[in-house]
């Protein structure tokens, strides 16, 4: 069952319920986006059931649909400026703990709630822990300046792409308002210089390179016998 479908979904559905032990009652959360993501919302909705109390702040609109569908309450970064934990998803995971995310284009806000948070939990499975980050890095733009902005990125070492919809005509747009551009990177030698020069660019509203939370990052590694906890004490020098 190893790398079928099947088994990928029983690892991500592990790591999310074990992010949600990790959950005391009283805490305010974030709640990242995406399908691993989703299991720390059904294995919560449960324990609010049971009688705990917890709150999220979600970071897209599929993540606040959802936890209204399984009766997680609300709240938002401006009422909650400070996060017990954020739970989130994440594309690729380096040895020094460095990600890639936006995937699900939500890279934005999952970056601030991820910076609001005391503890930034991140769930995953096997495929995402990778020896170095490379490929496509998503970059959420303003689109008045998104052309320019791309000819900046270009010029960082990628090939730019504006993100196509799929069941809309032309460029997805965020929550936010705003285009993504995949930046196709042949390789990333120090992925903390780039996310700071990405974030230089005007236009440029975040990277989903999130280099920067090793410290405070506990990592899920769901399987589907057992799941692997990895903190800052993993971290290869
Ligand atoms: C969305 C993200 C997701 O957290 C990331 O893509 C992982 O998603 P999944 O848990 O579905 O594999 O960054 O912007």
């Amino acid at each position: 069952m190893a790398g079928t479908s099947d088994a990928v979904a029983a690892a991500k559905r592990a790591a999310g319920y074990r992010a949600a032990e990790m959950v005391e009652d009283g805490m305010v959360i974030g709640l990242g986006t995406g399908s691993t993501v989703f299991y720390a919302i059904e294995a919560l909705s449960g324990m609010i059931r049971d009688g705990i109390s917890v709150t999220g702040v979600p970071t897209s609109y599929q993540t606040a649909m959802r936890a209204r569908e399984y009766g997680v309450p609300l709240t938002t970064l401006d009422d909650n400026p400070v996060l017990d934990l954020a739970i989130d998803g994440a594309d690729q995971i380096d040895p020094q703990h460095r990600m890639i995310k936006g995937r699900g284009a939500a890279l934005t806000r999952e970056k601030c709630v991820a910076a609001a948070a005391f503890r930034f939990i991140v769930v995953t499975d096997e495929a995402k822990i990778v020896p170095r980050l490379a490929g496509v890095v998503p970059v959420e733009t303003l689109p008045f300046a998104t052309k320019t902005a791309m000819a900046q990125l270009r010029g960082l070492g990628c090939r730019p792409f504006i993100r196509e919809a799929v069941k809309k005509d032309g460029p997805v747009i965020t929550d936010n308002g705003n285009f993504i551009v995949d930046c196709q990177f042949e390789e990333i030698p120090d992925p903390a210089a780039l996310e700071t020069a990405i974030a230089q660019i005007p236009g440029v509203i975040e990277s989903g390179l999130f280099t920067r939370f090793a410290g405070n990052a506990t990592i899920i590694v769901g399987a589907e016998k057992k799941c692997s906890v990895l903190t800052s004490a993993d971290v290869v020098p």
